[in-house]
């Protein structure tokens, strides 16, 4: 193609409603609200299917038979203990870092710990085997975190339970209720995967290089923890806390937001590049905040995400994404709301993976030009001339 014409094919800014690929896995139509993962609807899923049964769709594109599940369950728990030199790694850490940058660096050692990171972008069996063991170690990564840094021992799985399950188990050393797990297993399921948003896109850049899946998801990771992306759902909870602060409860929500729009800030939670209609997870989630408030006799978080929602209707017209009910769900778990964005990565490891797979069977380099709005050509003046 002439330069001439790699210049009038000028997409938007952020690359809005680009096109940039093609994926079997997630279909959106934003105008309708529908989000489908392998053609089956998000609700359905959440309500119907364990997290786990998700993944194996996710990644091989049916849902699993009993068997197939038995099999993909005992694949994931092989995956054993974290290695211990993750733990080493995070230990080294200071303390008080974000921790989705304790995240960043403990997936990057834990490749080196697994023998078929290599091998992965040639050896499809080789990449499952990393795959397995990536989304188990997510979970037990998050968790040690959660306590290395307040001085604890990391925890080793424990048998038989879900990765739901795992994550409050190796958290904090005692399972959670069945009810508790069910919620978090189907916030799970909601944020596994959505087609080509920043990090997925990030990841299957990197595996078209033929990189290997820890580089894709480090990657991935990376673009997960801005605000823009997964890290509104910690700045959610962060809002909610402010406005109870002022003591007015769900009276005080609107005047914030009228405050925090008249001083053109981005509130956190609300918004979304391709849902014009609501976002359907949201519309999920907040049935999960409504009957977490309920379970744990809190109604305070709920009650106050219901006032923002509605004032920030009234006030901008957009819907609540994603990260807005999940806020207010996870603290009602007894989550620390620094650990949401590393939570949305647990979830969206499968989907991460799931776009790395695909890109690796079907590959090719993916690599898009500028439009050039520098200066036109000009020479270098010798240092001792140039003033
Ligand atoms: N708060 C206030 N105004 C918002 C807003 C928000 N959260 N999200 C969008 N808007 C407004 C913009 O100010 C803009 O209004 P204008 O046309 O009057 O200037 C318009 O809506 C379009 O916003 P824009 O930033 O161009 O949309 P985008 O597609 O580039 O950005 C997001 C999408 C998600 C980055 C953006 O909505 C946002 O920053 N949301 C908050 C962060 C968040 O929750 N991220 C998680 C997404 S799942």
């Amino acid at each position: 193609m002439s330069e001439a014409k790699v210049a009038e094919k000028k997409p938007g800014a952020g690359l809005e409603d680009v096109v940039a690929g093609e994926s079997s896995i997630c279909y959106i139509d934003g105008l309708k609200g529908v989000l489908r993962y392998r053609g089956y609807p998000i609700q359905e899923l959440a309500e119907r299917a364990t997290f786990e049964e998700v993944v194996y769709l996710l990644w091989n594109g049916e849902l699993p038979k009993r068997a197939e599940l038995e099999q993909f369950r005992r694949s994931l728990a092989e995956a054993g203990r974290v290695p211990e030199p993750v733990y080493d790694a995070l230990r080294a850490l200071p303390k008080d870092i974000h921790p989705m940058a304790a995240l960043r660096t403990a997936i990057s050692v834990a490749g080196h710990h697994d023998p078929d990171a290599e091998a992965g972008p040639r050896d499809p069996q080789a990449a499952r085997r990393s795959a397995a063991r990536l989304q188990a170690w997510v979970v037990g990564i998050v968790a040690a975190w959660d306590r290395i840094r307040r001085g604890k021992e990391p925890l080793a799985p424990r048998p038989g339970l879900s990765l739901a399950a795992q994550y409050f188990y190796q958290t904090n050393g005692t399972p959670a209720s069945d009810g508790a797990v069910r919620v978090f297993d189907q916030c799970l399921t909601l944020h596994a995967d959505h087609e080509l948003n920043a990090s997925t896109f990030t990841a299957r850049v990197i595996a078209a290089t033929l990189s290997d899946v820890y580089s894709s998801v480090v990657g991935a990771i990376g673009a997960l923890k801005g605000p823009l992306h997964g890290g509104a759902n910690t700045d959610v909870m962060k809002m909610l806390l402010e406005i109870d602060a002022q003591g007015k409860g769900p009276a005080g929500a609107k005047a914030w937001v009228e405050g925090a729009l008249a001083a053109k800030r981005k509130i956190s939670g609300f918004g979304h590049r391709v849902y014009r209609a609501p976002d359907p997870r949201a519309t999920k989630l907040k049935e999960l905040s409504a009957l977490t408030a309920k379970d744990s006799g809190e109604p305070r978080w709920y009650e106050l995400s219901l006032a923002v929602e509605k004032a920030f209707h009234e006030l901008k017209n957009l819907p609540a994404n994603v990260d807005f009910f999940s806020a207010s769900a996870y603290y009602a778990l007894g989550i620390s709301p620094d650990m949401y964005t590393p939570i949305f990565a647990i979830s969206r490891m499968s989907g991460w993976v799931a776009h790395v797979l695909e890109q690796y069977a079907n590959n090719r380099l993916i690599r898009p030009r500028a439009d050039y709005l520098g200066p036109d050509e000009r020479h270098v003046e010798p240092l001792e001339t140039r003033g």
